[in-house]
């Protein structure tokens, strides 16, 4: 897909109303989707048959840090981002008080050369923050990651289907992932449990640059 250098007026209103969403869920206390809990699905995958062995984790989104906490208790070296500082504070506190080391920066993950976090990275995962990305980054984020892919990276994501909320734009498919991510192959699409349309997705690097 054509990466777009010009934005728009329309574009930065979509991305700034979004971030005002977002800012508002923090700022208003605990948002719903803050369980506190490890999914099942990163669950398998780090402890599960076969698991990889621990090395250098990026989660994109990572809200008040749960998995970012729970990747660096099993040994893995992880750097997180998210787009609210009010979620990476709460990020950091949570880190430092399970004495786990995470480096947890507040960024947009689909500007990741704006920040520190050159990688190479084994597993990035990402639990419902790309399938909310605007479509005209969505390109960008696919770019950022495939450049700090480590040969075999794996990319664990959780996404909303389309339709399953007002937002016109939010949302991801198997097909859309296939085509955005070059060079990454789609290994797995697991539904979700929600009452609407989720998916787990599982996408893998090439093991050669
Ligand atoms: C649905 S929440 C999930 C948070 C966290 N993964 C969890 O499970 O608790 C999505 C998160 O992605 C963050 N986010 C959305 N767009 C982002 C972006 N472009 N860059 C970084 N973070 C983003 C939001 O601030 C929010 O914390």
């Amino acid at each position: 897909m054509a990466m777009s250098t010009t934005r728009t007026a329309a574009e930065l209103d979509q991305e700034a109303a979004v971030r005002r969403v977002l800012e508002d869920f923090y700022r208003d206390g605990k948002p719903p989707w803050d369980s506190g809990i490890t999914p099942p699905e990163l669950v398998a995958l780090i402890e599960g048959t076969g698991a990889p062995a621990p090395g250098r984790a990026l989660e994109l989104g990572c809200g008040t840090g749960t998995n970012a906490v729970y990747l660096a208790r099993h040994g893995w070296r992880v750097a997180a981002v998210d787009l609210v500082d009010r979620a990476v504070r709460q990020a950091r506190e949570k880190a430092a008080a399970a004495g786990a080391d995470v480096t947890v920066l507040c960024a947009d993950a689909t500007r990741l050369d704006e920040v520190g976090v050159p990688g190479p990275y084994d597993l990035f995962f990402d639990l419902s923050c790309y399938c909310g990305i605007p479509p005209h980054r969505r390109d960008a984020y696919a770019a950022g990651l495939t450049k700090r892919a480590a040969p075999g990276a794996r990319l664990l994501m959780f996404g909303y289907g389309p339709g399953a909320f007002d937002d016109p734009f939010a949302g991801v498919t198997a097909d859309e992932l296939g085509a955005r991510f070059t060079g990454w192959r789609l290994t797995d699409v697991t539904p979700g449990t929600n009452p609407v349309p989720t998916f787990w997705f599982t996408l893998q690097r090439a093991a050669t640059a």
